[in-house]
């Protein structure tokens, strides 16, 4: 019977227990994207905190990919110092991370980039057309930006790397048809919105080698109107079985949802489901060979218990209660099994948008 903590492999990762930190922009890297002490530090203690596997907030692969203000960057070799120093302080505290890597396409921040978005295609929104669609170039050197990105990241020491393939983002703008609505070979169907998606992992594997644990996060549904579902879902989970995936992470939403105020259909939904896509994983564990990190909404150890003892997840991810609570792994793993603190209230980003660094504002009790 598997438990959580349990020692697994992914590819030539040893993991000592199957929590993961969920990729969380921490707001705390310099406005240039390289990494601050303050940054660093929030990686060691997470590994203080027995995180089996730490996720770093993505990191913009290319300067025109940018999507949030002290965004970790991944976009040059300038950026290595400061890389290499943050996977040198986990693996001195006995953790293993890895670099999320992604681009904003249609949400890249364009005050920041200095760039009109590109993505898919074009956007229309109730203020006005927003971006433009990509060239064929830009495909195809948005392709070469993940790769030379996973290559830093092997060469900064990351333990691996996972493509940012959800949330409304990048690729995940082009497998969903509400963002992609292209009639060349990456748009129309499913197997044209998976295209870019598979060739920058086929690429990012081409260039890291067999052996380097590449990953990916992807939406179990972006709930938008004729938009991504639980079946396309496992239609590019089916096409990604034969390119080289070590791990899928299932998350669900669009950052769409946080532009409009509706927390309801972003990648934090509030709800009172305790696991927001607890039944896609078990459509996806039905179907799908490779290993699975589920994240969203779980707060309870017992829950987390369930999730892997009944098989509906290998790996347990979660973001907002370990900005509340570092240390929570350490603490259930000390038998102290009480719920995450954490209220999933969202309040956490409002620090990281003020330029303070993503924290709870809730004063603990
Ligand atoms: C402040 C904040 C920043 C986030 N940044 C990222 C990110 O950089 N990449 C990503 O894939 N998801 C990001 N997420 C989403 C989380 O990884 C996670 O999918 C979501 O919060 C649901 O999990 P939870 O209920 O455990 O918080 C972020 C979430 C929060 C609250």
């Amino acid at each position: 019977m598997s438990t959580l903590f349990e020692t697994t492999t992914i590819n030539s990762l040893t993991l000592n227990n199957r929590f993961v930190r969920s990729a969380t922009w921490e707001g705390m890297a310099n406005p240039d994207g390289s990494c601050t002490p303050r940054l660093n530090s929030l990686m060691e203690e997470l590994a203080h905190g027995h995180v089996g596997l730490i996720i770093t907030g993505y990191a913009f692969v290319s300067r025109e990919g940018q999507a949030a203000p002290f965004q970790l960057g991944a976009y040059s070799d300038d950026l290595l110092p400061g890389l290499t120093e943050m996977t040198k302080s986990v693996h001195k505290a006995g953790g293993k991370i890895i670099l999320q890597i992604a681009h904003g396409g249609l949400f890249a921040h364009s005050q920041l980039t200095g760039q009109e978005p590109i993505g898919p295609s074009v956007m229309m929104t109730e203020q006005g057309p927003l971006g433009r669609a990509m060239t064929m170039g830009e495909i195809q050197r948005t392709v070469t930006a993940f790769t030379e990105a996973a290559v830093r990241a092997q060469k900064a020491g990351f333990d691996g790397v996972q493509i940012h393939a959800a949330h409304g983002y990048h690729l995940s703008q082009f497998l969903s048809p509400y963002f992609n609505k292209r009639n060349d070979e990456y748009g129309g169907s499913i197997e044209n919105q998976t295209r870019i998606f598979l060739e920058v992992v086929r690429s990012v594997r081409n260039a890291v080698g067999e052996k380097y644990p590449v990953m990916v996060k992807i939406n179990s549904a972006d709930f938008l109107d004729g938009g991504f579902n639980v079946d396309d879902m496992l239609q590019v989970t089916k096409i990604l079985e034969n390119s080289g995936v070590d791990a899928i992470e299932l998350s669900g939403g669009t950052i769409l949802g946080v532009y409009i105020g509706n927390f309801n259909i972003s990648f934090s939904r509030l709800g009172d489901s305790d696991v927001y896509y607890e039944e896609a994983a078990k459509r996806y564990k039905k179907e799908i060979g490779i290993p699975l990190m589920l994240v969203g909404g779980i707060r309870s150890y017992d829950v987390c218990k369930r999730l892997v003892v009944e098989g509906v997840t290998d790996y347990i991810s979660i973001s907002r209660p370990l900005i509340r609570e570092p240390g929570l792994i350490k603490r259930w793993e000390s038998g102290d099994t009480r719920d995450a603190e954490c209220i999933s209230d969202n309040a956490c980003f409002q620090p990281g948008i003020e330029g303070k660094g993503v924290y709870c504002i809730h004063v603990k009790q």
